[in-house]
């Protein structure tokens, strides 16, 4: 695993460092392979990140969008990872409506929900059962308890290491995430990370020795690159 870490001086850098990191990847993946496939975070982090990308004129018919995790709820609902990319970016430019590719969250049952992603990944991907593609960019973000995705410390989720797609849970509410193998797969997996809050769940993802089922972001380690942008307020003090 070849780990990069960026401090950045401020939240402002560090949007700006990840922009111009995902446009390498976006206009090296099109040179290479015609294509450019991304799973999206959701939360707060990347709501600036998104609006930035928003900004430039892209191959967008090139550029695949899928997502990393969502909560089980529908995307007009103001929770919906989806909905939030959708307000800060795409809806913002000419992206084929088809080169987009949410997690579905309407079948009523999580697990249902789950493996029809799957399915279409695989079709997508043009994978069998028990393949893991590789997208060009996995996007993560991290909570201040140490999960990405909706990989929460203490669930099922993290056991699951045979399936692209499953179950997640956050304090009993469901929700559809990729499984660690699946984001491990990645050609390049970018956390981004800001905060003073998040700084104690660093010191252990990046700490020698230190529970991956209790900070499980621990346990993404792709073969591919592995970049972690933090701003200074929650990476200042990582040697
Ligand atoms: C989600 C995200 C989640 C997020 C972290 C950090 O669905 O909420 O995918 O994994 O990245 O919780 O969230 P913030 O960026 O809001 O701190």
């Amino acid at each position: 695993m070849n780990r990069k870490v960026e401090i950045l001086p401020d939240q402002a850098a560090l949007i700006a460092r990840a922009k111009e990191l995902i446009l390498s990847k976006i206009n090296a993946a099109i040179e290479q392979r015609g294509r450019f496939t991304i799973a999206l975070s959701g939360g707060s982090t990347p709501k600036p990140l998104y609006e930035a990308i928003a900004t430039e004129n892209l191959p967008w018919d090139k550029i695949h969008v899928f997502w990393g995790d969502e909560r089980y709820v529908p995307s007009d609902h103001p929770d919906s990872n989806e909905g939030m990319a959708r307000r800060t970016w795409l809806d913002r430019v000419d992206i084929p409506a088809a080169n987009i590719h949410p997690m579905p969250t309407t079948e009523g049952d999580p697990a249902v929900s789950a493996a029809k992603y799957e399915q279409e990944l695989q079709e997508f991907f043009h994978c069998s059962p028990g393949e893991f593609p590789a997208l060009d960019v996995m996007l993560q973000g991290m909570g201040d308890d140490g999960h990405t995705a909706s990989l929460f410390p203490h669930t099922e989720a993290l056991k699951v290491s045979d399936r692209l797609v499953t179950v997640g849970n956050k304090d009993g509410n469901p929700r559809i995430t990729f499984t660690y193998p699946f984001i491990n797969a990645a050609r390049c997996v970018i956390f981004v990370v800001a905060g003073a809050n998040k700084k104690p769940a660093l010191a252990q993802v990046f700490a020698l020795q230190a529970d991956s089922f209790t900070y499980p972001s621990r346990l993404i380690q792709p073969q591919g690159e592995l970049w972690w942008l933090l701003d200074a307020a929650a990476g200042d003090e990582l040697k």
